[in-house]
């Protein structure tokens, strides 16, 4: 093998993101505009240009490659996608996975789990039907519920995402923990990341940070912090009444990045070295100048050199500081 990923600060890159469209059948407030400018369609890569470049990632050493979007289940042909890419599992690649908003997955889920998938996360800020409709735009709460049922019939793992979203889901913290201990889900909670276009006053005014969260979930549950690790940011507790794990996604409370282990490209083949900085590098002249892979391999490694320290996403002298303008679903988080 060739030798592997290592950036300036020591930290081996062994986890993909792969944004495989811009586009998503949701519109969540703290996401997306109302009125999103997707890009034209012949700008972006072709599935077979994403596999190749997945593929050269797998070939320097990645072993976790995590599809999203927008919401990776709208891509036409993303089936093809996933059979294809699925090769390199156990050959390389330990894990196969997505996050999805889990509109699409009633019909998904039976192929996911045949390309070896085992395990997803999916978007899920509540379980009031009126308040999911507000929160995506128009999002039916139904059919993600629907499709994360079937998920776990084709023997999936599903892990719920939940952002902490102050005065919208504070009331429900015990709800949603309760629904997935019943359900089998594990549940990670993350902060509200300043990205985007939802205005400073609102951003902060959502802002639940989790070290509240934690206390309050404390109120009711013993917690046992656990040293399991799934490879991305989030740090896991027990709950030792249900036994369920809970995570947290703490960008603003505890800074993770020293132990960052991933970068994530883009469905135009841009390659951000850092969801919380605009830096990229162009991969898709690379990946078009020719058939061999040895000029996409240097320009990821000239890429990975210039991996910065980390985000500089900052709440705590009550205004937002070190935003990023670029939207969620332009990186897939
Ligand atoms: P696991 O494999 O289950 O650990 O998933 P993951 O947390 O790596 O992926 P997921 O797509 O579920 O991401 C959950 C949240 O973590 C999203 O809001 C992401 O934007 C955020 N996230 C993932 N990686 C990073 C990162 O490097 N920096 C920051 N600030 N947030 C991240
Ligand atoms: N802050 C935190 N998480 C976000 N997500 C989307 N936008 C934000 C934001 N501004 C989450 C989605 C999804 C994951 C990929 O990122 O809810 O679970
Ligand atoms: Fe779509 Fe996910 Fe963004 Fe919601 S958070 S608009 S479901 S990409």
């Amino acid at each position: 093998m060739k030798a592997p990923l290592i950036d300036p600060f020591a930290r081996p890159i062994t986890y993909l993101r792969v944004s495989v469209t811009d586009r998503c059948d949701f519109r969540c407030t703290y996401c997306m505009a109302e009125h999103m400018q997707f890009l034209p369609k012949r700008d972006l890569l072709t599935l077979e240009e994403l596999d190749r470049l997945a593929s050269a990632f797998v070939g320097l050493g990645v072993r976790k490659l995590r599809i999203t979007g927008g919401e990776p289940l709208v891509r036409r042909d993303i089936m093809t996608f996933f059979r294809g890419i699925s090769r390199h599992l156990g050959r390389g690649l330990d894990e196969l996975t997505l996050t999805t908003n889990g509109s699409q997955l009633a019909r998904f889920a039976d192929q996911l789990a045949d390309c070896g998938i085992r395990r997803i996360n999916v978007s899920l800020d509540t379980l009031d039907a009126e308040k999911f409709a507000r929160i995506t735009r128009w999002g039916r709460l139904e059919q993600v519920l629907a499709g994360i049922g079937a998920a776990t019939r084709a023997g999936i793992r599903v892990k719920i995402n939940t952002v902490a979203i102050k005065g919208f889901n504070e009331d429900e913290l015990f709800d949603l923990t309760a629904w997935c201990a019943a359900e089998g889900h594990d549940l990670t909670f993350i902060e509200i990341m300043p990205m985007g276009e939802m205005d400073d006053a609102e951003r902060l005014g959502s802002y639940w940070p989790l070290a509240d969260l934690r206390a309050r979930l404390a109120e009711r549950y013993d917690l046992t912090d656990l040293d399991q690790r799934t490879g991305g940011p989030a740090r896991y507790v027990r709950l030792d009444q249900t036994g369920q794990t809970v995570g947290f996604i703490t960008p603003l409370t505890h800074n993770f990045c020293e132990s960052c282990n991933r970068v994530r490209v883009t469905c135009t083949g841009e390659l951000y070295m850092c969801l919380g900085q605009e830096d990229r590098a162009d991969l898709r002249a690379p990946l078009r100048a020719s058939p061999d892979d040895a000029a996409l391999q240097q320009a990821i490694r000239n890429a990975i050199a210039r991996k910065p320290k980390g985000h500089d996403f900052d709440y705590s002298r009550g205004q937002v500081a070190g935003r990023v303008t670029r939207h969620m679903s332009h990186t897939g988080g």
